[in-house]
């Protein structure tokens, strides 16, 4: 893990392998050299603006210039990072800028042992997102490669900042903990679902349980057969690896209030019996996204000592073809009793969810959050860079959205029309696991909150788009597994936690 310092230099003065300043866009004329990097600047006899500008820079986001360092900067290199459009003259940088450029060099700076961060970062909340920005953009999942190419950036020292002020180093604590979280879940979602299955993943949660403190239980097949979760027995019974469901939980002695996360733990969604066709199932190890946000969020809670009481429920199983497969036609008994017709076995997160939202309600939580991969349909309704929120309660729908939005994850509110609750009907069972086709993500989330307990508040988050990253990295989210909500979730323990919300 890339670690993150704070130094109290001037940039150009910093031993390192290279120095990061930000540049913002200009209304004319080149790029503007944002605050930070005014050391730097001098070595360069105050031509750094127009150097960058002569070597194409604008400072649109995303965009990085290399260029060696003058005499006066201790640093062989500068790395000038996009900051984007200026900060209006009464407001500061954009947090959600500076996370991005911070993992934009991160990324280029993949190889070197220590780089100087010389951003806009004066005040703890800025320096906590430019820490965090460095450190996931920093990652990299080379667990299964000989060759892992560069190691990734050994060092960030974040310059400017007051490293023996108490809320400095809180800030810097923080974005430690909540990124090694983040990542956490990124290395749960790379992991190939043939070393993943949901007994490995109990596994891991048993580990970090013993660790960090938290109190953990697994149920495994027998207890689950025993315990009447047939929606998680219904998905797990084709495969070989039989599944789990874990409850792990992060108490505070002082905690007024209580949150369950509810994760979808698919270790592989091969669509069962209504099988997926090829080139829809060649991503669905991400289909434990949803239990690996949960997860990292609990854990992360507990690093932070946040004063709010956490479960984390993972309802993990592996949805298979096999001999034992249920059918397209099967009536399954939830836990609480409820029985649901299959009418295909693809829609499966709903089940294994329904299970874990009914036992979940039975401690009677101040709120439910359950995070899911769940519909093709909201990826289809939002692209992929944002999930979905609905809610059974408009307040709290938008206080999630505005937790998100603080904290740079992309995601939009989304309805739950009751006029597609009729479309789930089913002449056989209680309801049925599919309804209609046209608003798919909202008919799945209609289906969810059927097994929330009355009167208990709920956000379901679908983040089938983000969770996995299939195009090229940007900013600080890498390809392939981006730890998507976990930052959402920890917001709203901490939201929770100083009693901003519930
Ligand atoms: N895991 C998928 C949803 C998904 C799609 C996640 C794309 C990530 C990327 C889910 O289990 C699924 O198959 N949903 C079906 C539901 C349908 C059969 C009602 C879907 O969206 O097509
Ligand atoms: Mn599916
Ligand atoms: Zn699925």
């Amino acid at each position: 893990m890339t670690a993150l310092t704070l130094s109290t230099s001037a940039a150009a003065a910093l031993r390192a392998d290279a120095v990061v300043v930000g540049v913002s866009k200009a209304a004319k004329g080149g790029p503007v050299l944002a605050p930070g990097a005014e050391s730097v600047d001098a070595a360069f006899g105050g031509k750094l603006g127009a150097t960058l500008e002569t070597l194409g820079a604008t400072g649109a986001e995303g965009e990085l210039t290399k260029l060696p360092a003058p005499d006066g900067v201790k640093a062989p290199v500068v790395v000038a990072v996009g900051l984007g459009e200026p900060p209006a003259a009464d407001e500061g940088f954009d947090p959600e800028a500076l996370r991005k450029a911070a993992g934009t060099a991160a990324r280029a700076l993949a190889g070197a042992k220590k780089a100087a961060y010389a951003l806009p970062a004066d005040e703890p909340a800025l320096v906590e997102a430019v820490g965090i920005g460095a450190l996931l953009g920093a990652y990299k999942f080379t667990a299964y490669q000989a060759d892992a190419g560069k190691a990734p950036l050994g060092e960030v020292a974040v310059v400017g900042a007051k490293p023996r002020d108490k809320a400095f180093k809180a800030a810097v604590e923080r974005a430690v903990a909540v990124a090694v979280e983040v990542n956490r879940a990124r290395d749960l979602v790379n992991t190939p679902p043939n070393d993943l299955t949901p007994k490995a993943f109990a596994a891991e949660v048993q580990a970090a349980a013993k660790e960090f403190g938290l109190k953990v239980e697994v149920l495994d097949e027998k207890a689950l057969l025993k315990g009447g979760y047939g929606g998680i027995m219904g998905v797990g019974q084709g495969s070989a690896t039989p599944p789990r469901l874990v409850r792990v939980a992060y108490t505070h002695p002082k905690a007024n209030r209580s949150l369950a996360f509810v994760g979808k733990g698919i270790t592989y969604d091969s669509g069962g019996i209504s099988l997926k066709p090829p080139g829809h199932n060649e991503t669905m190890k991400c289909d434990m996204s949803g239990a690996a946000a949960v997860f990292a969020a609990v854990v992360a809670s507990a690093k932070l000592g946040l004063q709010v009481n956490v479960t984390g429920w993972l309802a993990l199983a592996e949805n298979m073809p096999g001999g034992g497969a249920t059918r397209p036609g099967d009536v399954l008994r939830m836990y609480g009793g409820k029985t649901v017709e299959v009418l295909n076995t693809d829609a499966e997160g709903r089940l294994v969810l329904a299970d874990a939202l009914v036992r979940a309600s039975e401690e009677s939580p101040d709120a439910i959050v359950d995070v899911a991969t769940l519909t093709g349909a909201m990826v289809l309704a939002l692209g992929d860079g944002r999930f979905g929120i609905m809610a059974n309660d408009d307040a709290f729908r938008t206080a999630v959205h505005g937790a998100a939005l603080a904290e740079g994850e992309d995601s939009w509110p989304m309805p739950l029309p009751q006029a597609l609750r009729k479309t789930f009907d089913s002449p056989t069972a209680d309801i049925a696991n599919m309804g209609v086709r046209q608003g798919g993500g909202l008919v799945a989330g209609l289906f969810l909150r059927e097994f929330v307990g009355e009167g208990i508040t709920w956000a379901h988050l679908d983040i089938a788009g983000p969770a996995f990253n299939e195009g090229g990295p940007s900013g600080y989210t890498p390809k392939g597994g981006t730890g998507s909500a976990v930052r959402t979730l920890v917001a709203l323990a901490r939201r929770t936690a100083e009693g901003e919300l519930l």
